[in-house]
């Protein structure tokens, strides 16, 4: 048995967890008036408001004493210090380095990285200022005006999401679009109706091999090529590469000078804060850059010092501890009621599940229990009208995230109450449910009646802020990042690297050659022979 599952708290929750899978929300909330009062802690302008949740003090008394035993305070503050924490690729792991303070010290091998940090902040302002201004020139000597983002995975992800999340905060005369995909209508798409002389390329890829990243590039090559001519200076005037692989940037024909680097011990999907943010500077400005990175600051602190029982990720990683081991609860809903948050969900989903996506400890053993779950979800209240029906009435459990924001950016009538009542009102469905004596006492008739009723009881967090600003989104974002570290400490696995990604990308290296090559023998299983062959022949055609 693992040493998890062996653990007193563990076992301690286990019989818990018997006691209180029997309670139901409506008669905790019925019993005890200041259970919402005590079950809200707030931090770095957010709310959190986790008393619909199936627990009971105890249970939170239980699961601190679990993230105690399991050293999650000592992993949290050797991640800080820029210990080697990413055991399998020998790597600090240090994105707090991106937003902390410009007199901060932190040291890997004992040199201070934020010099570095801040020396990178100042080249990424200086050329988003140039091309927010019109000063940064095409080939042709017409300023930039259209910026295509290329890259995936960590290099896409976060400067989509930031960009949408941030738009109401955006110069609305720069046009910003983002190219992940190595199906070329993506990059058709995304450079439909734009004039290559106007049009700056960002190739965002750390390790700048990435297949799907460099295809796209060199596609983005011939198309400004075959407007420009093989100038190799136009390259120069259209292409900024974001990473951390000097020789293969320049090799593609971008000089170092519009190389932004950053370094080993940024993971992809934590490097929005890093060069690979570019993007996201160049369309709110340098200043609203630096106000998000200080509310992603402003929560790494609260997470670095604030002890665990008032510690907003610690609470919400051990809360999906809870669902994932002891209600069997595989998925978790983000379900922002917030517009411009509509790509935070598939952003939440590398994040959260290319971190803990793992099945073995961090000394190799596979684990006994579950370990991260499936994160999904839709801005609401489109959601409603789809998957709620399943989460209010099916047979699987899915704690669900509203997040939400007392001020509308864009005041339209009632539209921001009607918002915020439905945010409000599916959080005390899930819970409270609609008893059989409810629905027959709205005259159901008795066939219907139990299709009516709502057997409630089903849990939910509510993070709530004023304003979606971009210091309200970095700390969002820095409280999701420490709540899956906090569910990795406790499960003992690595959340920052990503093994799992290595196959399939390996096999289609091997299968693109097999289709080149329509004649090289074919040596997968039979399945895959039959794909490889029906395909061949649809190319010829
Ligand atoms: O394949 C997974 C991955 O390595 C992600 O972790 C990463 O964010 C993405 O690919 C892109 O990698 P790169 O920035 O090196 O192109």
């Amino acid at each position: 048995m693992s040493t998890l599952r062996e653990s007193p708290a563990w076992n301690a929750l286990e019989t818990h967890h018997k006691s209180v899978q029997k309670l139901h929300l409506r008669d905790m909330f019925a019993k005890d008036e200041t259970r919402a009062e005590r079950f809200t802690a707030e931090a770095a302008g957010w709310r959190l408001d986790y008393s619909k949740h199936r627990i009971t003090d105890e249970t939170l008394k239980r699961l601190f004493a679990l993230a105690r035993e399991r050293g999650v305070e000592a992993r949290r503050d050797a991640m800080f210090a820029g210990e080697k924490i990413n055991s399998t690729e020998h790597r600090a792991v240090l994105h707090t380095a991106l937003r902390a303070p410009a007199d901060s010290v932190i040291l890997v091998d004992g040199v201070n990285v934020v010099p570095e940090v801040q020396a990178v902040l100042k080249r990424m302002a200086d050329c988003a200022t140039k091309i927010r201004a019109g000063e940064w020139k095409g080939y042709s000597g017409r300023p930039i005006r259209n910026i295509v983002n290329i890259g995936i995975g960590g290099s896409d992800l976060g400067p989509v999401m930031a960009y949408e999340a941030l738009r109401h905060y955006t110069d609305r005369g720069l046009q910003l679009r983002f190219v992940s995909n190595v199906d070329g209508t993506d990059f058709a798409e995304a450079v439909h109706g734009l004039r290559p002389e106007e049009t700056l390329f960002i190739v965002a890829s750390k390790t700048f091999t990435t297949l799907e990243t460099m295809t796209n590039a060199h596609t983005a090559r011939d198309w400004l090529q075959a407007a420009a001519g093989k100038d190799k200076k136009a390259v120069g005037r259209h292409f900024l590469a974001l990473s951390t692989n000097e020789e293969a940037v320049n090799e593609f024909g971008i000089p170092s000078a519009q190389m932004f680097g950053f370094w080993d011990w940024v993971g992809g999907r934590y490097s929005m804060d890093s060069a690979i943010g570019l993007s996201t500077m160049i369309a709110i400005g340098a200043e609203a850059f630096g106000e998000m990175l200080a509310g992603f600051h402003a929560m790494d602190t609260h997470f670095r010092t604030t002890p665990l029982e008032r510690n907003l990720p610690a609470i919400m990683g051990l809360l999906s501890v809870w669902y994932a081991d002891f209600f069997d609860a595989a998925t978790v809903a983000v379900l922002p009621y917030e517009q411009y948050l509509k790509r935070f969900p598939a952003y939440l989903q590398q994040l959260t599940m290319e971190s803990n996506g793992k099945h073995v400890t961090l000394e190799g053993k596979t684990v006994d229990y579950a370990t991260g779950p499936i994160f999904w979800g839709e801005p609401g209240t489109n959601g409603q009208h789809s998957f709620y029906q399943l989460i209010h009435q099916g047979t699987h459990l899915i704690p669900c995230d509203f997040v939400a924001f007392g001020e509308a950016l864009n005041p339209l009538g009632r539209h921001h109450d009607l918002l915020l009542a439905n945010v409000i009102a599916q959080a005390e469905a899930l819970a409270m449910g609609k008893t059989l004596k409810q629905v027959k006492a709205e005259g159901a008739p008795a066939a219907l009646a139990p299709h009516k009723v709502f057997e409630g009881n089903r849990p939910s967090s509510l993070l709530l802020a004023e304003r979606l600003t971009p210091a309200a989104l970095g700390a969002l974002i820095a409280l999701y990042e420490h709540s899956v570290f906090t569910q990795a400490a406790i499960w003992d696995i690595n959340a920052f690297d990503q093994w799992g990604v290595e196959l399939g990308k390996q096999l289609a290296v091997r299968v693109a050659g097999e289709i080149e090559a329509p004649r090289k023998s074919l040596a997968h299983d039979a399945s895959t022979n039959a794909a490889i062959r029906w395909y061949r022949k649809a190319r010829r055609k």
